[in-house]
């Protein structure tokens, strides 16, 4: 005959019950918490700041809300919440030492709308870390060690995702989380974002950015934000963006927050200026070179030129005989460019300057060094470099 599972279920229960009454006598209960009812069917029950180890034990499955924050829980599994179907909401184990979250840890929640586990050693998600949280709306993942995000299948209601001081290097799979409002990725390294990164999330309204390492946008890389009211990407690693990826915006009044970023005024930002509206325009304050400090709205489009200099040959080392002379040609007229000067041990041999019967070194007509002696103090061996100015 086999037996039910009801009553194999009830004897481990006694067991378990037993064993730890008589053999484990400090396990934490929820005793040592304090219940809160606010009415017959509201009860929160708080165990902030009590030192448990675990989660412990008996709390009930009517708590409307489980507060756990504070404490040194180490792990969850879903046997931590034995009980199937609490009605719990609220679920909060913030500030812990949380490293490992079992698949489905979470399964005995199916109403739960908000969980906090921000501020513990998360080193790892699964995709089964959030399984059958379908009513899911927040999500707080903050200040742990996640470098990688999987896609969760489950959390179909998810309205703010909360994943701020983290290890991210690339977007998580946010894409088509159609009901995601908030999306904090705040803090993280990530790089660069990529065409489609937010696609499908067409409700997220705030989008939290700011200090990561980026820099690189994909024109189409916002793609797909039909409602976002605030873009912050202060402090990363931009010095252009291409003017398309803003095209989403245009139309609606996004809050653009676009301050500490290395912003070069140079021939790269000449399309985004051509292109981009004032309102834009007005956020964009350009890092470095003879524009720093100014607005990019405020300066011409002339003034956008890359005139960095650029060294084309590569050094040559000759050997020359005292009191021989030396012709080296200008090889880079393939390149576009204006010669800007050679480089001796002596100094900078410039196109322009006239030349005087004491030089040894000038710059002939075409572009070529010419040396014209050597001697005892232009040793045997010079290095020469032709150092060039790039042209737009
Ligand atoms: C329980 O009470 C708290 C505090 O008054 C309230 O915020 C919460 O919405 C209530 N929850 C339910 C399910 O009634
Ligand atoms: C979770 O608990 C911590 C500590 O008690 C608290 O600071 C935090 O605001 C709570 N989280 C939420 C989402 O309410
Ligand atoms: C954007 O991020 C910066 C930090 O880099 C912060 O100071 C600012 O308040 C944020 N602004 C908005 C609108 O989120």
């Amino acid at each position: 005959m086999k037996t039910g599972p009801d009553s194999k279920q009830s004897l481990l229960f006694c067991l378990y019950f037993l064993c730890h009454a008589c053999c484990v006598p400090s396990k934490d209960t929820a005793d040592s918490c304090q219940w809160l009812w606010i009415n017959s069917n509201n009860l929160t029950v708080n165990c902030i700041s009590k030192g448990l180890r675990a989660v412990p034990q008996g709390i009930p499955v009517q708590a409307c809300s489980i507060q756990l924050g504070v404490n040194r829980i180490s792990h969850v599994t879903r046997s931590d919440f034995p009980h199937y179907a609490f009605n719990t909401l609220k679920l909060n184990l913030s500030h812990n030492r949380i490293g490992k979250i079992a698949d489905g840890a979470f399964g005995s929640f199916p109403n739960l709308e908000q969980l906090d586990l921000s501020d513990n050693r998360i080193r790892t998600l699964r995709d089964d870390s959030f399984r059958g949280l379908l009513k899911l709306k927040e999500l707080h993942l903050g200040q742990n060690v996640i470098s990688e995000v999987p896609l969760f299948h489950d959390l179909l209601s998810i309205q703010a995702l909360w994943l701020q001081s983290n290890r991210l290097i690339q977007i998580p799979a946010v894409k088509f989380m159609a009901s995601l409002k908030v999306l904090s990725l705040a803090s993280n390294k990530i790089v660069s974002v990529d065409s489609g990164s937010f696609q499908g999330c067409g409700s997220l309204a705030e989008l939290h950015m700011q200090q990561n390492l980026i820099s690189r946008v994909a024109g189409e890389g916002f793609d797909g934000l039909f409602q976002l009211k605030v873009l912050n990407l202060s402090c990363n690693m931009l010095e252009t963006i291409p003017p398309e990826a803003f095209r989403a915006f245009a139309s609606q009044e996004t809050d653009l927050v676009l301050h500490d970023n290395p912003w070069q005024c140079n021939c790269n930002m000449y399309k985004l200026k051509r292109s981009a509206p004032a309102s834009l325009a007005q956020r964009i304050r350009c890092h470095t070179g003879p524009l720093a400090g100014h607005y990019l709205s405020t300066v011409n489009q002339e003034q956008l030129t890359c005139k960095e200099s650029l060294q084309v040959a590569h050094v040559v080392t000759v050997t020359v005989p005292a009191g021989r002379g030396l012709k080296l040609a200008c090889k880079t007229k393939n390149k576009k460019g204006q010669l800007l000067y050679w480089q001796t041990p002596l100094r900078k041999h410039k196109t322009m300057t006239i030349y005087s019967s004491e030089d040894h070194a000038f710059v002939l007509s075409d572009g070529s060094l010419k040396i014209v002696r050597f001697s005892a103090h232009l040793s045997e061996y010079i290095t020469v470099s032709l150092v060039m100015q790039k042209e737009n």
